[in-house]
């Protein structure tokens, strides 16, 4: 039986290009967004047979609409191997307007809440098997992003949930970290940078180290492969990410002080 991946935000951008990757190298795929036609229209430009992948309406900032998907997939299609919360949703915002405290709940319950929701069925399922002879190496992988890394005016939101991704994903890899002989389940975190999709093509500002969201699936593929804990792609953007790390606060204000703000884009 070929290996089974499961994709949220597989009806756009990252998710597609990582659904065709994985297809590329043999495996069944496990697409899921909110826009059932079109990860069916995507899979039929791509010429894909029906055995190789099956489609999955679910909300990820739904509980039970995520849940469900998950254990629908696990029942007609088996436990997979790889699991990737890559759904997300990014929108500037302003807090000192009432309204765009709706935009803060809608980005944290996307892409935290629904990242951990997204996981949760498959967890004890992949520990259960992961010490049978033979098991494959199950693996939970967390699209964050370099703007998790600081805080940028305008991005409060996306921001402190992409930190949120980061922070999360790492304890969860000491939770499921195996010991011993008993082996564990992978937490991956891939911190893209710049990755030219329908979300970052709204963006007005420049985007440096701009990459198509095939070459950054070529590398985020091998990354998961490999089960490398963290990785920030492309590699220019991981230098720039590791300075930015150690930039003292007084110095990134000032680095920003005259940078434009992420615009408002109200619900
Ligand atoms: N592009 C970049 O430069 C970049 C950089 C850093 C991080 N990222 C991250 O990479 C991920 C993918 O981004 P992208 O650039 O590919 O964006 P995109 O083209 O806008 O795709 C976002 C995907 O997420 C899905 N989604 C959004 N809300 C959802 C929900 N409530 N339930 C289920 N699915 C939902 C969308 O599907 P439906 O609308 O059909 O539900 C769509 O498939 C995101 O987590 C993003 O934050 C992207």
């Amino acid at each position: 039986m070929q290996p089974l991946v499961f994709i949220t935000g597989a009806s756009s951008g990252i998710g597609q290009a990582l659904a065709l990757r994985y297809h590329q190298a043999g495996w069944r795929l496990a697409l899921v967004a909110r826009r059932a036609q079109a990860m069916h229209d995507w899979a039929q430009s791509q010429g894909l047979n029906a055995d190789d992948y099956r489609v999955f309406a679910a909300d990820v900032s739904d509980n039970a609409s995520i849940i469900e998907a998950a254990e629908q997939c696990m029942a007609s299609l088996g436990l997979p191997e790889v699991v990737i919360a890559n759904a997300g949703i990014s929108q500037g915002m302003d807090t000192a307007v009432r309204a765009d405290l709706a935009v803060m709940q809608r980005v944290m319950a996307t892409n935290v809440l629904g990242l951990a929701a997204t996981f949760h069925p498959f967890i004890a399922p992949m520990q259960a098997q992961a010490n049978e002879p033979d098991a494959p190496a199950f693996t939970l992988v967390g699209i964050a992003s370099v703007a998790g890394i600081r805080g940028l005016p305008g991005h409060a939101a996306y921001c402190a949930s992409k930190a949120a991704v980061i922070s999360y994903c790492e304890s969860l890899r000491g939770e499921l970290r195996g010991h011993g002989r008993r082996k564990g389940v992978r937490v991956v975190t891939i911190a893209p940078g710049y990755v030219d999709t329908p979300l970052t093509r709204k963006n007005k500002y420049p985007m440096p180290f701009l990459m198509s969201s095939q070459a950054f699936a070529e590398k985020a593929f091998k990354a998961i492969a490999a089960g490398t804990p963290y990785r920030v792609i492309p590699w220019p953007m991981a230098i720039v990410a590791a300075l930015l790390r150690l930039l003292p606060e007084a110095w990134l204000d000032r680095l920003l002080q005259n940078q434009p703000r992420k615009h408002r884009s109200p619900l």
